[in-house]
Order: structure tokens, then C-alpha cells, then sequence
């Protein structure tokens, strides 16, 4: 199902009184589960999980990039959301070939090497599994939030995502802030990654994150050596109006 972009700025308006339960049930209900949730399995992303799970267990699909660098905390978080939640969590694997033909010339630290060979690494493992994962949907949820950085402050909660063939991109929490998701997180006593308990609030893979002191950006541990204009992946860039989320 495709919807056409008058359709679309109605409910972008729509969804900015709605809670992020009403925005996903509509998700649910009108996509089942052509419809599914990215996942990083950072404090967000557990968020909307619980909320996915609490409205229909059957149809709340979970996918993650496992680029293959992951830490084994977020391993440990992802088994203990498929126990808890009792739902299968899909990981997309980079391409086998393309990841020889990258580190056999770069290297397996390539990303320490220069932002071209960081973007490279981050295409391999990430961008290319994202593209395969969306081809099979007709819409895409994520954990973005508008004060993570400045480049997200107008993220819409529902968004038509040029980059991904025109699919739908719904960012339920787009209005929460870091201290509404971590209520959530203890008041519903949902899984999260240890990782947040040993200073990482960001969470990315394991070359490319560290811990941030007190007081710091939150998004300053991911990419760290590089400057702050380059620090963004590519899932969330969108070439038709030039800029990253
Ligand atoms: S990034 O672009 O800098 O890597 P960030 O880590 O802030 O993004 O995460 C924002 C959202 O992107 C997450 O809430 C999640 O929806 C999605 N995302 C990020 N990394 C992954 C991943 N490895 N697998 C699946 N989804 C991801
Ligand atoms: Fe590679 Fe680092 Fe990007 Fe992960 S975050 S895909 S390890 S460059």
C-alpha cells in the first residue's frame, strides 16, 4: 500500500497529538507486517519494541543490520527481547563478497583510515543490508528523536522515504526526549542494552562507539576520531533533499 503525499502531510499533522501506542497500532492495522521496526536495540529501539509487542505480538516485526561488529551486549539484548517478548528478531547479514573484496586491499580497522574508507565499511555493512531489508516492505519504523542532533530536529513522525522507493518512514518517538524513554524503560521494566550502564548512550558497532563522559553529546562516543560534519551512516540520508537524520 502506497500513500500519496496529500494523504501523508494530513497524518504528519495527525500524528503530532498522538501518542506513539495510537501511531503504531495505526502502523499495525494498516500495514501488518509489511511493516517493520529497525532496530539497533538502543534504548529507543527496546521503547517501541515493548509498545509493538504490547499491541500485537503476531504481527510486530523487529529487523536488525548485523554488520558483523556488534557488541556482545547487544547480542545479549537481543536474546533477551526474543525471551522476553517471545518474536523473532530478523538480522541482515552484509553481502558475504563485498566484505572480502573491502577488508582483503583496507584492512579489517579500515574505518580508522579515513572517512572514505569509514563510509565504505559503513555502506558494506549497513546501507546495502538496510536496502535489502526495505525492498520486502512498504514502510519502515525507527528510534529517532529530534534532540538527538540538530540535523533530526525536524524529523516528522511520518515521513515518505524518497531514498527507499517512496516507502513510508514513521518515527513514532520523534517528540520524546532521552529522560521520557528511560521512564519507559524502567516503569515497564524493559530489556536494554548494557551498554548504557557503562556510559554508552548511543549505541552503534563496536570499532566505531565508546563511553561519553557526563555533561558530553550523547552521539560524541560514535565515530569519535572523526569530525562532527562527517558522523552520520547513511541509513537515514536522504539524496532528494540532500541531508542526513
Ligand atoms: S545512525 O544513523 O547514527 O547509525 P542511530 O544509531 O542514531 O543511527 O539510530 C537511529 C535509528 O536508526 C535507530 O533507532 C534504528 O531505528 C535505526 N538503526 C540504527 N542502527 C541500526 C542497526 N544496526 N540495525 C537496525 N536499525 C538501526
Ligand atoms: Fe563499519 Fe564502523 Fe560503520 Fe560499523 S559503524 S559499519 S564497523 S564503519
Amino acid at each position: 500500500m502506497r500513500l500519496t503525499a496529500v494523504q501523508l502531510e494530513k497524518l504528519a499533522d495527525e500524528f503530532e497529538t498522538k501518542s506513539p501506542q495510537e501511531i503504531l497500532k495505526w502502523a499495525i492495522d494498516t500495514f501488518g507486517t509489511k511493516i517493520g521496526l529497525a532496530s539497533s536495540f538502543g534504548a529507543e529501539d527496546v521503547v517501541i519494541i515493548d509498545m509493538m509487542a504490547g499491541i500485537d505480538k503476531s504481527r510486530t516485526k523487529v529487523f536488525t543490520l548485523e554488520t558483523g561488529r556488534l557488541n556482545q551486549e547487544t547480542y545479549d539484548v537481543i536474546d533477551a527481547i526474543r525471551a522476553r517478548y517471545e518474536i523473532p528478531i530478523e538480522a541482515y547479514f552484509p553481502d558475504q563478497k563485498e566484505v572480502e573484496d573491502m577488508i582483503r586491499p583496507k584492512g579489517m580497522n579500515l574505518m580508522y583510515e579515513s572517512v572514505e574508507n569509514r563510509k565504505l565499511c559503513c555502506e558494506i555493512r549497513k546501507v546495502h543490508p538496510l536496502n535489502r531489508a526495505l525492498a520486502t516492505l512498504d514502510g519502515w519504523i525507527t528510534g529517532l528523536r529530534r534532540d538527538q542532533v540538530v540535523t533530526r530536529s525536524t524529523t516528522r513522525k511520518i515521513e515518505l522515504d524518497a531514498a527507499h522507493g517512496g516507502i513510508i518512514k514513521l518515527n513514532p518517538i520523534a517528540d520524546w526526549s532521552s529522560d521520557r524513554v528511560w521512564d519507559y524503560i524502567k516503569e515497564n521494566n524493559v530489556p536494554y542494552n548494557a551498554l548504557h550502564d557503562k556510559g554508552l548512550p548511543s549505541i552503534g558497532c563496536e570499532p566505531c562507539t565508546r563511553a561519553v563522559q557526563p555533561g558530553e553529546d550523547p552521539r560524541a562516543g560514535r565515530w569519535w576520531w572523526e569530525n562532527a560534519a562527517t558522523k552520520e551512516c547513511g541509513l537515514h540520508f536522504d539524496p532528494t533533499k540532500k541531508k542526513h537524520q
